[in-house]
C-alpha cells in the first residue's frame, strides 16, 4: 500500500509533554480472521455505510476497508462493528471523518517527476500531431487536484516552448469524494503538496503569500466533477488517462473492470498513467501495450 499504512490519521492522540506517552490501542478488529458474529456485523456496517452515504465498500479490498474502519473506531473507542454503527447512525459527521479515511486523498504536483518528462517528451509531441482539434486529459481519482492542476502545467509549458495553442486542451479531474474537489476548485495548497514540482514552475505557477495559489492561466482549462469510477458512467473520448493511487485500494474484478473501461474511454492510441506500485494484469493487459514500465505508461492497443 502506498501512502496508506502510515497515514497521520492512525497516529494516537499525544498526551502533555512532560507525561510519559500513551500506549497505543490496538486497532479493533483490523487483521486476522473474524468470527462469524463479527463477520456478520461488518456485513451490514457495509450496508448501512452504502445506503446511507453511497459509499460502495463492496469494490474495496477488505484487508483495506477493515483497517480504515478500525482506524475510526479506534479513534471513538469503539470495539464492535455493532457499536461503531449504531455510533453512526446517531452522528452523521461521523459519516464524513469514515469516508475521508477510506478514501485517502493524498496528492502533490508533479508526484513522480520522472511519468511527467515522460509525458512531455514523448507523449505530448504524439497528441499535438493529431488533427484531434481537442485533447482531452483525464485525471480520475484527482483528489485535491494536483494532478490535473499539473497536466494544466504540463500543457501549457509545452503549448509556449512549442508553439502549440493551449487551448487545445481539456482536462477535467473527477473523484468520488466531494471535499477533495471542493479544495480542488479553490486551488490553494500548503508546502507539502510542492515538495515535487521544480522550483522555477512553482515560482511561475503559483501566487505564493503562506499558500501557494495557482495562477488562473494554469485552471482555465480544467473542471472538476464527481464521479465514482466503480458505479458511475466515464467520459468518452479521453487521449490521456491518469489513474494513479487509486485502483490499488479495489479488488481484483474491479480493477479488470476499471481497465476495461478505460480502454473504452480512451481514443484509439490514447495513453493510461497508473501509480508507481500499480500494474496492467491478467487478460486485460492485452488491451493495452507498454509504452514506459518504469513509468507506468501505457497505449490503448
Ligand atoms: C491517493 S489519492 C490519488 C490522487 C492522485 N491520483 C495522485 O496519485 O496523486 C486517491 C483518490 O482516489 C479517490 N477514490 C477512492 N475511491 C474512488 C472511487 N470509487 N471513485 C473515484 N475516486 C475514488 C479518493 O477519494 C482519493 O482522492
Amino acid at each position: 500500500m502506498p501512502q496508506d499504512e502510515g497515514s497521520q490519521r492512525d497516529i494516537a492522540p499525544q498526551g502533555p509533554a512532560d507525561e510519559p506517552p500513551q500506549a497505543v490501542p490496538p486497532l479493533p478488529l483490523a487483521h486476522g480472521p473474524l468470527n462469524d458474529a463479527d463477520a456478520a456485523e461488518l456485513r451490514a456496517l457495509k450496508q448501512q455505510i452504502q445506503s446511507t452515504v453511497g459509499f460502495y465498500c463492496e469494490g474495496y479490498k477488505e484487508k483495506c476497508l477493515r483497517r480504515r474502519i478500525a482506524v475510526r473506531m479506534r479513534a471513538r473507542g469503539v470495539h464492535t462493528y455493532a457499536q461503531y454503527a449504531k455510533l453512526l447512525a446517531s452522528d452523521a459527521a461521523e459519516y464524513s471523518l469514515l469516508v475521508d479515511t477510506l478514501t485517502i486523498n493524498v496528492s502533490k504536483f508533479y508526484r513522480n517527476p520522472e511519468v511527467w518528462e515522460m509525458l512531455s517528451r514523448h507523449v505530448l509531441p504524439e497528441l499535438v500531431e493529431r488533427p484531434d482539434p481537442e485533447i482531452r486529459i483525464w485525471s480520475a481519482g484527482s483528489a485535491s487536484g494536483e494532478e490535473a492542476y499539473s497536466a494544466a502545467i504540463m500543457v501549457q509549458e509545452y503549448a509556449r516552448e512549442n508553439d502549440v495553442d493551449p487551448d487545445r486542451f481539456r482536462i477535467l479531474g473527477t473523484d468520488i469524494d466531494r471535499d477533495s474537489l471542493a479544495f480542488a476548485e479553490r486551488a490553494e495548497y500548503t508546502d507539502f503538496a510542492m515538495t515535487d514540482i521544480d522550483p522555477d514552475l512553482r515560482e511561475r505557477w503559483f501566487d505564493h503569500d503562506g499558500t501557494y495559489r495557482l495562477r488562473p492561466e494554469a485552471r482555465r482549462n480544467v473542471r472538476f466533477a464527481t464521479l465514482d469510477l466503480i458505479r458511475d458512467e466515464h467520459p468518452r473520448e479521453q487521449h490521456l488517462i491518469f489513474c494513479r493511487n487509486v485502483i490499488i485500494y479495489f479488488e481484483r474484478a474491479i480493477q479488470e473492470q476499471l481497465f476495461q473501461q478505460f480502454h473504452d474511454a480512451l481514443v484509439p492510441g490514447g495513453y493510461l498513467v497508473l501509480g508507481k506500485v500499480e500494474a496492467l494484469f491478467g487478460s486485460q493487459s492485452g488491451l493495452f501495450r507498454t509504452v514506459a514500465s518504469r513509468q507506468r505508461i501505457f497505449r490503448r492497443a
